[in-house]
């Protein structure tokens, strides 16, 4: 993208309790001046976060926030004094879900007074600010994604911090993006520094752990509302992240993701430095960067995979990442995911569409052919590698030639799991400037088809696991099972639920329950066994293929005693 100025506005920091560019939203800030939670009482709060990893990393940091100030987690918005609401934006329905939920809040507000809402996330752009207090009438305030580092202190939390030492960062800037001002990503590195020096990021889970290596998106794809959402990339400091890392693995995690939209271009925007020399990669496609003497994903990947343990084996044993773009999928990062024994065997690289012209009209600025090299490439460094796209169709002037053309893609590449959703104009993407013409019903017969198709794809794939012993790392008991009309798997960052697995059929052996892990290749895994397994390797024996998931019998593990009653 071109055309990109940064024009910072000055932030009013240190004023309490609502600073920043909230100032120029009153009627906003008004909802707030009450929300003073009594000292005599912890403040409960309630996070609910919608949309993909990145936000799910977002909201640890800002749970993290609110615990460090004193506040609980409520189990609900209904037994909560505080809701945070972490957006989507990605496509009309993501936003239509928050809205629809509107008229709940204020109704609970009615109940409870003192109940104050909090919108974060995509949804919440700098363009659109002045349209926010409409669409989302419960809503008292409003923070762009980054401006969530001051979520306490807007709040006027921050009376609690001197007690337990919480800095507060001022990150208010923004950026111009096509004559449209828009997130600035630039302090969120430097808070999120602060926030782990401080022991700040609540983490959701103890077996996996989130780690943003780069924030925004500096790409072309023209339908896409995330570049102005999240601003330009900005990567994290190379010392930054291996530092967490440490971490992850000091506190015994199992699993690390190395987040960002596009990791592949981890490292281009920061400084060239001599312990960096040998890295002289050229992107292959897309706006030439100068990525001399900079660090890369792969040397990340190699750095994270060379913290070992005890045993002198990687102390994280399975390292992944998300989202990679087909642009920057260098031969140096293929060559270090085969070198690197941590680096798990999946790639999630998004195609698209099948079609050249298509990509083009996307913004894409790649070919099918480049796509198709890629994965030859990185299925001849890393043989068996699991591999998962993104796929819009009916996206402007997609013909019924070019959508075939995308399920001859799919027919030949043979993906494990595709991510697939019909083309939603969002405001002020470059899209929308083209004509909108595949009628909806049209969409969703193409999204049909498509999910169709690459449902006995995924089924033939996946029964080729068939009576093969897999290492599991068990990550959940799972709860009843969700009906077929629940299946979210073309949600973002959505967890395939295992729709088309049969259930259970029985425990295996006394105090067992349904489990659920995933294999290395990132396939989702069913099985019965202890809860005491969460969190551990055990390997399964898989005797059952559906098209998103597999079940199996638990044939060796770690001993394990049975749970007591009570
Ligand atoms: N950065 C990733 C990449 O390189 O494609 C994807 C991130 S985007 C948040 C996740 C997916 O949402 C995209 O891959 C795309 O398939 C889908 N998406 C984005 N904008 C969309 C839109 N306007 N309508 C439908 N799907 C969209
Ligand atoms: Fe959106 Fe494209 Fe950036 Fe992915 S690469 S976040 S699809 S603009
Ligand atoms: Fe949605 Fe923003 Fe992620 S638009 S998919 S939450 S980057």
């Amino acid at each position: 993208m071109t055309g990109r100025s940064t024009a910072d506005v000055p932030a009013v920091a240190g004023a309490l309790p609502i600073v920043g560019s909230l100032a120029a939203t009153p009627a906003v800030e008004a909802g707030l001046v009450e929300f003073r939670p009594e000292t005599h009482s912890l403040p409960s709060f309630f996070m609910w976060t919608l949309g993909c990893q990145m936000n799910q990393s977002d909201s640890e940091e800002m749970a993290g926030q609110l615990l460090a100030t004193g506040c609980i987690r409520a189990h609900s918005t209904e037994d909560a004094d505080l809701v945070v609401i972490n957006t989507c934006a990605v496509r009309e329905h993501a936003e239509a879900k928050v809205i629809g939920r509107q008229g709940l809040l204020a109704d609970l507000k009615r109940a409870r007074p003192g109940l104050r809402v909090v919108l974060t996330g995509c949804g919440v752009r700098e363009a659109e600010r002045t349209g926010l207090a409409r669409r989302f009438p419960a809503v008292d305030m409003f923070l762009r994604p980054d401006e969530e580092p001051e979520l306490a202190l807007r709040l006027g939390l921050v009376s609690a911090q001197a007690a337990i030492g919480l800095r507060t960062v001022s990150t208010a800037a923004t950026t111009v993006l096509g004559g449209r001002p828009v997130s600035a990503a630039d302090r969120l590195a430097a808070s999120r520094a602060t926030a782990l020096a401080e022991n700040r990021i609540a983490r959701s889970s103890t077996i996996s752990a989130w780690l943003p290596i780069v924030y925004g998106c500096d790409k072309t794809c023209t339908y896409c509302i995330v570049p102005f959402s999240r601003g330009p990339e900005r990567s994290r400091p190379f010392d930054d992240v291996v530092a967490e890392a440490r971490q992850v693995a000091a506190a015994g995690y199992r699993e690390l993701t190395l987040l960002g939209q596009n990791v592949n271009s981890y490292g281009h925007d920061l400084p060239s430095e001599e312990r960096f020399r040998h890295i002289d990669t050229e992107r292959s496609a897309g706006r030439r960067l100068d990525l001399r003497s900079r660090p890369d994903l792969a040397e990340l990947l190699r750095t994270i995979d060379a913290i070992h343990g005890a045993d002198g084996r990687p102390a994280i044993p399975r390292l992944r990442f998300i989202t990679s773009h087909p642009w920057d999928l260098s031969d140096r990062l293929i060559d270090a995911m085969a070198a690197c024994e941590s680096v798990a065997e999946h790639l999630h690289l998004p195609i698209q569409s099948g079609d050249d012209a298509m990509l083009a009209r996307m913004g894409r600025q790649y070919t099918v052919a480049h796509y198709r090299d890629r994965l030859a490439r990185i299925r001849e460094a890393v043989p068996g590698i699991a591999v998962s796209t993104d796929v819009i169709v009916g996206f402007c002037g997609e013909t019924e030639q070019q959508f075939e053309a995308t399920l001859a893609a799919l027919e030949e590449l043979r993906f494990d799991t595709v991510f697939a959703a019909a083309y939603s104009p969002r405001p002020g993407t470059p899209a929308l400037r083209m004509a909108d013409d595949v009628p909806p019903a049209v969409k969703r017969r193409r999204l049909n088809d498509l999910l169709a198709r690459q449902e006995s794809i995924g089924l033939e794939i996946n029964r080729g696991w068939l009576g093969r012993d897999l290492e599991v790392l068990v990550e959940r008991v799972t709860p009843p099972r969700r009906g077929p009309l629940e299946d979210d798997t073309i949600d973002d960052g959505a967890d395939d639920p295992g729709v088309g697995v049969p259930p259970l059929a029985g425990a295996a052996g006394e105090g067992s329950v349904a489990l659920a892990g995933r294999t290395r290749h990132n396939k989702l895994v069913h099985l019965a066994g202890n809860p005491a397994l969460v969190g551990r390797d055990v390997t399964v024996r898989v005797e059952y293929a559906g098209p998103f998931a597999l079940r199996g019998r638990v044939i060796a593990g770690p001993p394990v005693e049975a749970p007591t009653e009570g």
